[in-house]
C-alpha cells in the first residue's frame, strides 16, 4: 500500500525513480511523485494520476542524482496534487515520502499550526517534513530522529535534505523498507520489485531502524542512532518473474502460472514412504506437534478465506478442532492465548499489518506462531517462530491467485504433517500425496478450458449483483470466488452458505441476479442439488462449478441454466484447490469484458500495510 522508491549514485535519477513507481504502482496509484536533490536545491513533481501521467508533466530539466519516488493509495486526504508525495516543509529544503499512518498527525498539526506553520496538504506526512525541517540536530540523521520522536503510528520513509546533498535517509517501523547494493549507487524501496532491475543485493531495515545511503554504501542504525550491522545479501529472484511479458494482465500471467507455482511448493516436501509431509522450517519436533490441541488460522481478505479452507483441512485429516478468523478483528477482541493452540498467520506479501499485528500480539501473550507466507524475509515471515515459504514467485495483481493456491497446498502440507503424528492412516497419507502430487495437471487441465470459460463469464458480466454459494468445504471456495469477483468486476457478489439460501437471501433470487453454485461430488451433493432446484424454479440463472458426473437433474434443462463447469476430480479433502481455478477465470473474464484495469482494481492496493 503505497510505494517508495530512491536512487543516490553517478546516474541521473529520475529514470531509475519513474521505472521503480511503475512497478511499485499496484501498491497505489491514484498520485504519483518524485523529489530530485538538483545543484540548485530540491526540486519537485507530483500529481494526482498514474506514473505515466507524472512522466509526461515532468519539466524539461529535471535533473539530478539524488532522488525519492512515491505512489500513493489515499489514507489522510483526497487523491489530488497537493495530497500526493513527496511532502516539503515552508522553504522547501526537505522532501518526504511516506508508507503508514501517523497516528497522532492530529496533534501535530495542530502543535506546528500553532507554532506559525502553515501545513498546504491534508495528509499525515507532511507533519515530518516540518518536523525535519525544525530540528537543530547537525546531521539528517539526527533530525530525522527528533522527527520521529514526537511521532506516534507506523512508517517507511525516505528524506532528502538540500544541506545533504550526498545522502537519503530511510526509516522503517511497521512498513517494509529495503536497501538494494550496485555499484557505486545505492537505491532503497519499498518493494523489490521497484529495483530488481538494477539489482537483488538488498538488506531489509528491522523495525525502529534508520539508515544512510549514499553513493558509496549504507549505515544502518537503533532509533538512538547507535550502529546496528545490517548486511545486505544476494536474494535468487528472476527479474523476468516481475514483467507481465506478452500477457494482458499480471492477474492473467500468475493464472497460468498456477501449475508450476504448485509443484514449487510441493517439491521436496512430500515423503510417499511414510505418507507424510516434511516441513522443516516449521521447527517444532514430533512431541511438539504431537501436543498441539487446537489450531488457529489468522489472515485477511482472501487469505482469510484460504485459511478456512485450511482449518477444515486440519480438522479432517488430523482431527484437531480448527478455525480461521479475519486477522483484522483478532487482537480487538483480547483473544484468550492458549499455550497448546498453534497459531498459524498466512500472508502472500508478509507485510499486512493487521496479520502482523495479530502475530505479535500472540507472542506477547506467549503463544506459538507459525506462517505461511510467499515474500521470502518479509516482516510477517520474521515475526513467526517458523512455518512454510509458499514459493509461489512474486505476485503482482492486486487480485491474489497463485498465492492463494499455494497457501491451500501448504495448508494441506500442514494438515497432512499433523494428521500422520496422531491418527491419520499411512495409506490415508499416501493417498492424500498421491492427490496433491495430481494437482499441478490438474489446474492445467482447468486453465486449458479458458475460451469456455470465458464464454460463461460473458453471461454473468452484464448482473449488478450476484451470489456465490457453497456448502462446508464449498463455502470459502464461494466466498474466495465472490471475493474475485467484486474486486475486479464491480459487481456487487456476495456468498452465502446454499443452506442459508431458505433463511433470507432467496428472496433476492430472481432472472437479474445469477448464482455460481459450487457442487462438488461429496457427501453434500444431493442437498446441494435441491437447493439449485429452488433457486431454477425462481428463474434464478445459475452457473455450476461441480465434477463430471454429478447428475444436476432436471435443473440443467432450466430456462435459465447458463452453464456448468466440471473440474477434475481428486481427493474431496484436496476439491477446493480445483474449485477455485474457474472462479479465478471468470472473474478476470467477466473485468475484461467490462473493460476494467484487471492489476489495479479501483480503491484497491497490493498488500494493505496501513491499519
Ligand atoms: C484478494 C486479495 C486480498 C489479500 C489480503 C491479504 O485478491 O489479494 O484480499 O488476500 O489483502 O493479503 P496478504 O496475503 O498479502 O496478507
Amino acid at each position: 500500500m503505497c510505494g517508495i522508491v530512491g536512487y543516490v549514485g553517478t546516474q541521473q535519477a529520475t529514470p531509475v525513480l519513474l521505472e521503480g513507481l511503475t512497478r511499485l504502482e499496484h501498491r497505489g496509484y491514484d498520485s504519483a511523485g518524485v523529489a530530485l536533490l538538483g545543484s540548485t536545491g530540491i526540486k519537485m513533481a507530483k500529481r494526482a494520476g498514474r506514473v505515466r501521467d507524472l512522466a509526461e508533466g515532468l519539466p524539461k530539466r529535471f535533473a539530478g542524482k539524488v532522488g525519492i519516488g512515491h505512489t500513493r493509495w489515499a489514507t489522510h486526504g483526497p487523491a489530488n496534487d497537493v495530497n500526493a508525495h513527496p511532502h516539503t516543509d515552508a522553504k522547501g529544503l526537505v522532501a518526504v515520502v511516506h508508507n503508514g499512518i501517523i497516528d497522532n498527525a492530529a496533534a501535530l498539526r495542530q502543535r506546528l499550526g500553532d507554532e506559525g506553520i502553515d501545513l498546504v496538504s491534508d495528509t499525515d506526512t507532511e507533519v515530518l517534513a516540518h518536523l525535519v525541517a525544525l530540528s537543530e540536530a547537525p546531521t539528517l540523521e539526527g533530525k530525522v530522529v527528533d522527527a520521529l520522536a514526537a511521532v506516534e503510528g507506523t512508517y517507511g520513509l525516505a528524506v532528502v535534505h538540500a544541506d545533504f546533498p550526498d545522502r537519503l535517509v530511510v526509516a522503517r517501523n511497521g512498513s517494509p523498507l529495503l536497501v538494494g547494493v550496485g555499484e557505486k549507487e545505492m537505491y532503497i524501496a519499498s518493494d523489490l520489485a521497484a529495483i530488481v532491475r538494477h539489482t537483488t543485493t538488498i538488506a531489509h531495515l528491522g523495525d525502529g531502524e534508520i539508515a544512510t545511503v549514499t553513493a558509496g554504501g549504507f549505515t544502518t542504525y537503533g532509533g538512538d542512532l547507535r550502529p546496528v550491522t545490517r548486511t545486505a545479501e544476494t536474494v535468487d529472484v528472476d527479474p523476468a518473474a516481475y514483467e507481465a511479458g506478452e500477457h494482458e494482465s499480471f492477474m492473467h500471467k500468475e493464472m497460468l502460472e498456477q501449475p508450476a507455482a504448485a509443484a514449487r511448493v510441493l517439491s521436496g516436501r512430500l515423503d510417499e514412504r511414510f505418507g507424510t509431509a516434511h516441513l522443516g522450517g516449521l521447527n517444532m519436533d514430533a512431541r511438539e506437534t504431537r501436543a498441539i490441541r487446537r489450531v488457529k488460522i489468522l489472515g485477511c481478505g482472501s487469505a482469510y478465506y484460504v485459511g478456512q479452507m485450511g482449518a477444515a483441512l486440519v480438522e479432517e485429516l488430523a482431527r484437531i478442532p480448527a478455525d480461521a478468523e479475519a486477522a483484522s478483528e483478532f487482537r480487538y477482541r483480547d483473544p484468550v492465548i492458549e499455550p497448546d493452540t498453534l497459531y498459524v498467520a498466512v500472508s502472500q506479501s508478509g507485510e499486512t499489518i493487521d496479520t502482523l499485528l495479530a502475530v505479535q500480539e500472540i507472542r506477547r501473550k506467549g503463544g506459538r506462531v507459525i506462517g505461511l507466507v510467499n515474500v521470502v524475509g518479509s516482516a510477517i515471515a520474521r515475526e513467526c517462530e517458523g512455518g512454510i515459504y509458499l514459493h509461489a514467485g512474486p505476485e503482482v495483481a492486486v487480485a491474489s491467485t497463485k498465492a492463494l493456491t499455494n497457501m491451500f497446498l501448504g495448508f494441506s502440507l500442514l494438515a497432512l504433517q499433523l494428521g500422520r503424528v496422531r491418527d491419520l492412516s499411512i495409506a490415508d497419507g499416501r493417498r492424500l500425496i498421491n492427490g496433491l502430487s495430481r494437482v499441478p495437471e490438474q489446474i492445467q487441465e482447468i486453465l486449458d478450458r479458458e475460451a469456455e470459460i470465458a464464454e460463461v463469464a460473458s453471461q454473468l458480466a452484464a448482473a449488478e449483483s450476484l451470489f456465490f454459494v457453497g456448502r462446508v468445504r464449498g463455502f470459502p471456495v464461494a466466498r474466495e470466488g465472490a471475493q474475485k469477483f467484486k474486486e475486479i468486476s464491480y459487481r456487487h457478489a456476495e456468498a452465502y452458505q446454499t443452506s442459508e439460501l431458505k433463511h433470507g437471501p432467496l428472496a433476492l433470487v430472481s432472472e437479474q441476479v445469477p448464482t455460481v453454485a459450487i457442487v462438488p461430488d461429496d457427501e453434500l451433493t444431493d442437498r446441494n442439488v435441491g437447493a439449485l432446484h429452488e433457486i431454477a424454479a425462481r428463474r434464478g440463472p445459475l452457473v455450476v462449478i461441480t465434477h463430471e458426473g454429478v447428475d444436476l437433474g432436471e435443473v440443467e434443462a432450466s430456462p435459465n441454466f447458463l452453464a456448468r463447469i466440471d473440474v477434475p476430480r481428486n481427493e474431496r479433502e484436496l476439491d477446493p484447490v480445483l474449485l477455485v481455478v474457474p472462479l479465478q477465470l471468470l472473474a478476470f473474464h467477466a473485468a475484461m469484458q467490462l473493460g476494467h484495469d484487471i492489476d489495479k482494481p479501483r480503491n484497491l492496493a497490493k498488500s494493505v500495510t496501513v491499519e
